[in-house]
């Protein structure tokens, strides 16, 4: 396409899709709008790997309690991550200590207000950047998620795989080429909501969209073609399999220091394998790692098998429930917790979900 072309097809989709942002958008969401750098960056970083509709209450629930970044600068680790608790990728939550520390107390509080310096806060990227300085400082920055990606690709009937870094680069410059300058907040988010709102991953609501004269996936009946993905990776499998030994209604737990997604958070006594274990396998390894006498059979076990899909692996969990009639003295670097005590610390989501199931048999 020649470059005047681009422009003129560029110039459509801002025009329209500011129009439709103006009068049709009816989207609510308590983040929309909001001006104050702390806000925003706090609901751009719940929304990096989250739905709006679980994100919504974990936003309004961070702001109760950390009004602003000062509180949240002061509060330990353990009570930030309570409250992150069920969002997973926890990495997202030691970033934003990180930066809320580092803006409280080396910035005197003060949010950076260039996408240049957005972008070197721990936890940040270019998505995340051209969100907080469009939406708080008004730079002319077009973010590009996946939303953008689905509707820049439909529209201009684009197969570059978007998750490739030509793709990557092709829509970042196209998003950059679209925006609307005088008002990047704006657009900025009248696109995330077209993308959410009318053109829906699936079934979308062509026959509303301000953009069907002009779009190339439209008129040629292939929307259901974009964006195109390169194949996905098989999963890495795992078996995680958790002791739940009960002595006095006291559970052995540790903070999990593995350097991983879930550090930081509590785990009992754990045993991993890139396999399934038979019981007896089980057993042996229990014995070797832990030195307990674990019970032999596998009848004196109450037994949950819990599943997680992630990204880029599937947990396969099973948890393993028994009585003690004696506290074992060996068992270093766990703490034994009570019910009380238990219910303040955070977990990882596939540990939460077995707290949740069992609790609700007893
Ligand atoms: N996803 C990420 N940021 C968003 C925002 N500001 N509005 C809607 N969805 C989003």
């Amino acid at each position: 396409m020649k470059n005047n072309q681009l422009d003129s097809k560029c110039r459509f989709f801002r025009e329209k899709l500011m129009g439709w942002h103006l009068e049709s958008n009816k989207r609510e969401m308590p983040w929309k709008g909001e001006k104050d750098p702390y806000r925003i960056w706090l609901s751009e970083i719940i929304l990096q790997q989250t739905r709006v509709e679980q994100g919504w209450a974990y936003y309004e629930r961070f702001l109760k309690k950390f009004p602003n970044i000062s509180a949240l600068a002061r509060a330990s680790d353990q009570v930030v991550l309570k409250c992150w608790e069920g969002l997973g990728y926890y990495t997202r939550c030691r970033n934003l200590i990180h930066t809320a520390r580092y803006i409280a107390f080396e910035r005197k509080g003060l949010f950076p207000s260039t996408y240049d310096d957005i972008i070197q806060l721990k936890g940040v990227g270019p998505y995340t950047a051209a969100a907080i300085a469009s939406f708080a400082f008004n730079q002319p920055h077009a973010v590009v998620d996946g939303n953008v990606f689905r509707v820049l690709s439909r529209y201009h009937g684009l197969s570059t795989p978007i998750d490739r870094p030509e793709g990557k680069k092709l829509f970042q410059s196209l998003a950059q080429l679209s925006l609307d300058k005088d008002q990047p907040g704006q657009y900025n988010q009248a696109l995330m909501d077209l993308g959410a709102t009318v053109c829906k991953p699936q079934s979308p609501n062509c026959t509303d969209c301000p953009l069907k004269k002009n779009c190339t996936a439209y008129k040629t009946a292939t929307v259901d073609q974009f964006p195109v993905k390169s194949p996905a990776k098989a999963k890495r499998n795992r078996w995680f399999y958790y002791l739940i030994p009960v002595w006095q209604g006291k559970i052995p737990l540790r903070m999990r220091t593995a350097g991983d997604v879930w550090e930081g958070l509590w785990e009992p006594p754990l045993i991993e394998s890139a396999r399934p274990l038979r019981f007896d396998a089980l057993l042996k390894q229990l014995n070797e790692t832990f030195e307990i006498d674990w019970p032999t059979k596998q009848s004196s076990y109450e037994r949950v098998n819990l599943r997680q899909v992630l990204s880029h692996q599937e947990i396969h969990g099973s948890f393993y429930r028994f009585e003690l009639q004696t506290k074992p003295g060996n068992f270093r670097l766990f703490k034994w917790l009570s019910a009380k005590q238990r219910s303040v610390i955070p977990y990882p989501k596939l540990i939460q979900n077995y707290w949740a199931e069992v609790d609700s048999h007893e």
